[in-house]
């Protein structure tokens, strides 16, 4: 391993608190992980924090719809992202929230030393306005006909069938999606952060080397036509920290995310006894590296650099930025059901299968990254299965069965050995430079020559000699030792097979440090499958279920899943002329020729009423007989085919089969007025 042990703190880019985490963020994550296992494998101090980008106005608005709390959503997509790394095998030292104490007082530190430091500005500016709604919309809450091409229902920021690009006022019959209502334009102040107080600082820092060529030639075109005040600020409502000098204005999203990093890191700081200035304050000694998508390339390597140098912080050591995810050559799509989200993944395929096709193509740039399904499945199955743990299963089988177990106590052949151990450094430097792809292809060719030596030593043969016997167990000791090393070179891709393999072979927790230290003279376990192929219908069962998901989604995003939207305002007046009453339901029976009425006669008090409800899916009669309940008692009755209907029964829920019958507390009177 390397001579000197690095501190080096990681990030991968927070997602948004509003919906469930797909496989493109997936691609980041596993690149992220990847490389901090292998920092640690190699024996570095290495952090990996992250959290959920809390803050914002979709997640107010879903909360909305969704009839929760911002904070009651928040915190179950928080368990829900959490469950999903996990189970792909991502494994954060730390996964906060950007809606924390930490995040709060690190937001208002940074802000309040730009501010004293002159880096802050106010400006009246005029917006787009909900008048119904009472609040302000960004862009993509802002719906109408694009300007160019006429396409209905286009967002405020870009056109979906033409590409154009716009600002929301250039858009035709404009709408809020929040109301429905037009927007109009309404001036109010808002606070900028003047990051052309930074260009010179910025310019040297992209000289040094900080971010990806292809990125710094694009912040070079932003330098070069001078930096624009970036506007932090939202008004009220909006969800996320309020600023301190400035009632009813909060922090932009944006601000606060980044911060989340810090927040992060201190927040494990402080349950690990660890000292967070040392990491953060300027000239620190540890590095720290920020993996993202380039689609956020400038907040992290423009805004966030100058943030944190304007308020005495540290600047990154590097941020990478990665390509999108396509899918069979094309964007991800909810109707062809290629959006897959993690879970529904998981539901159906081994998260390490994608894991090992993601490393397989991913390089250092920000070129995008394809998962082409047949390629996956043909890929897996011959380098995993075929190549990989075939190794094992050739091997294994004849030591536990005809050598109780136990490998040879010498190496009979150590050319294979060397020539893992050299390729090994080759593979360390891929890892490092994350030229994943160059290092997977250089783990199979290695897997290839231990299966071709293997092949020539042809074990089932001298099997079959007694007087070869110890050749067998020799060839089968080279094999599993090869195995053993292409295990260690694997395991920052494949850390659930590793520790599979780890328990089959006896080794102990292994590291990149024992790849030499081969195991002689040693008893390993029965050997069990270690990962089976992919089959083509795993793979058409999990996008026949994204679309499925996609179609809850819309559901969702159109207000609230199985919430409904609200009915249209009534005044108090409007309340008052419905006169619901308690009764009690003294007889409840079916109704011949009809599959959801159910005949329910209720008792008022002082008369009783026939009525007829569509209950018969969701309750057996016998289950409401002697039941108190509400009714609507002044509904004009209604003549239906098996009588007259006089009133309604009041019901919860939707559909015809989840139906709750409303029951009042211990001590309404049948004939006592709801109010
Ligand atoms: O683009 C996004 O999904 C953001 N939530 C990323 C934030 S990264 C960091 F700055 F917090
Ligand atoms: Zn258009």
């Amino acid at each position: 391993m390397s001579s000197s042990r690095r501190q080096i703190v990681v990030t991968s880019a927070l997602p948004y608190a509003n919906g469930p985490i797909h496989i493109g963020h997936m691609l980041e994550y596993v690149q992220t992980d990847i490389w901090v296992r292998f920092q640690k494998l190699r024996g570095h101090e290495c952090i990996y924090v992250c959290a959920d980008d809390a803050h914002g106005t979709p997640i107010m608005l879903r909360a909305q719809a969704e009839g929760v709390t911002p904070q009651e959503l928040i915190d179950r997509m928080h368990a829900e992202h959490l469950r999903d790394y996990t189970d792909f095998g991502v494994e954060f030292d730390n996964y906060y929230s950007t809606h924390s104490d930490e995040n709060r007082y690190f937001a208002e530190y940074i802000y309040t030393q730009l501010r004293d430091a002159g880096h802050i500005r106010t400006r009246v500016i005029s917006q787009a306005y909900d008048p119904k709604a009472e609040m302000f919309l960004p862009d993509r809450f802002i719906k109408g006909e694009c300007p160019n091409c006429g396409t209905a229902d286009q967002y405020g920021d870009n056109c979906e069938n033409c590409g154009a690009t716009y600002a929301p006022t250039d858009l035709k019959n404009a709408v809020s999606v929040v109301s429905g209502e037009a927007p109009i334009e309404k001036d109010s102040e808002q606070y900028f952060f003047k990051l052309e107080d930074f260009s010179d600082m910025l310019k040297d820092w992209f000289a040094a080397g900080h971010v990806q060529t292809e990125i710094a030639n694009k912040m070079h075109e932003w330098l070069d036509e001078g930096l624009q005040d970036w506007d932090i600020s939202r008004n009220a409502p909006y969800w996320g920290f309020e600023i301190p000098d400035a009632p009813g204005k909060y922090f932009y999203v944006w601000l606060d995310a980044p911060i989340g990093y810090m927040a992060s890191f201190k927040n494990w700081c402080d349950r690990n006894g660890v000292d967070f200035d040392h990491y953060w304050q300027v000239d620190s000694p540890a590095e720290l590296h920020h993996f993202i998508g380039k689609d956020i390339a400038r907040f992290h390597t423009m805004f966030w650099p100058a943030m944190l140098h304007g308020a005495g912080f540290r600047r990154p050591t590097a941020v990478y930025c990665h390509g999108f995810l396509t899918v069979d050559g094309q964007k991800m799509s909810k109707s062809r059901g290629t959006f897959i989200m993690a879970r529904t993944y998981l539901d159906h395929l081994n998260p390490e299968y994608l894991r090992y096709y993601f490393a397989a193509k991913l390089g250092p740039g920000i070129d995008d990254i394809d998962l082409n399904l047949e390629d996956f499945t043909t890929r897996v199955n011959a380098d995993l299965v075929g190549k990989l743990v075939n190794i094992a299963s050739r091997c294994a089988g004849f030591i536990n069965k005809r050598f109780e177990g136990k490998l040879s106590a010498t190496l009979a052949d150590d050319s294979l050995d060397a020539q893992c151990l050299h390729a090994a450094e080759t593979i360390a430097g891929y890892y490092e430079q994350r030229e994943f792809g160059k290092a997977m292809r250089d783990i199979m060719a290695l897997a290839d020559r231990i299966n071709q030596y293997i092949d020539e030593q042809q074990p089932w043969v001298a099997i079959k000699d007694n007087n070869r016997m110890s050749e067998v167990q020799d060839v089968c000791t080279v094999g599993l030792n090869g195995f053993r090393q292409l295990i260690i070179l694997l395991k920052p891709v494949l850390p659930r097979l590793a520790a599979q393999a780890e328990a089959f072979l006896q080794s102990g927790d292994m590291t990149w440090d024992d790849l030499g230290n081969n195991l002689l003279d040693h008893a390993i376990e029965r050997f069990k499958p270690l990962m089976t192929r992919i089959e083509p219908v795993f793979i058409e069962r999990m996008i026949e279920a994204s679309k499925e998901d996609a179609e809850v989604e819309k559901k969702i995003q159109q207000g609230g899943g199985d919430i409904e939207p609200l009915a249209p305002e009534i005044t108090y007046d409007d309340f008052a002329r419905l006169d619901f009453r308690i009764a009690r339901i003294v007889a409840a029976s079916r109704v011949e020729k009809s599959d959801r009425l159910l005949q329910l006669t209720l008792d008022l008090g002082n008369e009783t009423r026939n009525v007829f409800a569509g209950l018969a899916n969701a309750y057996a009669p016998e289950e409401l007989e002697g039941k108190l309940t509400v009714m609507v008692a002044n509904l004009a009755p209604r003549k239906m085919r098996f009588g007259t209907s006089e009133g309604m029964v009041l019901a919860a829920g939707s559909g015809e089969t989840e139906l709750f019958v409303l029951h009042p507390d211990t001590g309404a009177k049948p004939g006592m007025r709801v109010t």
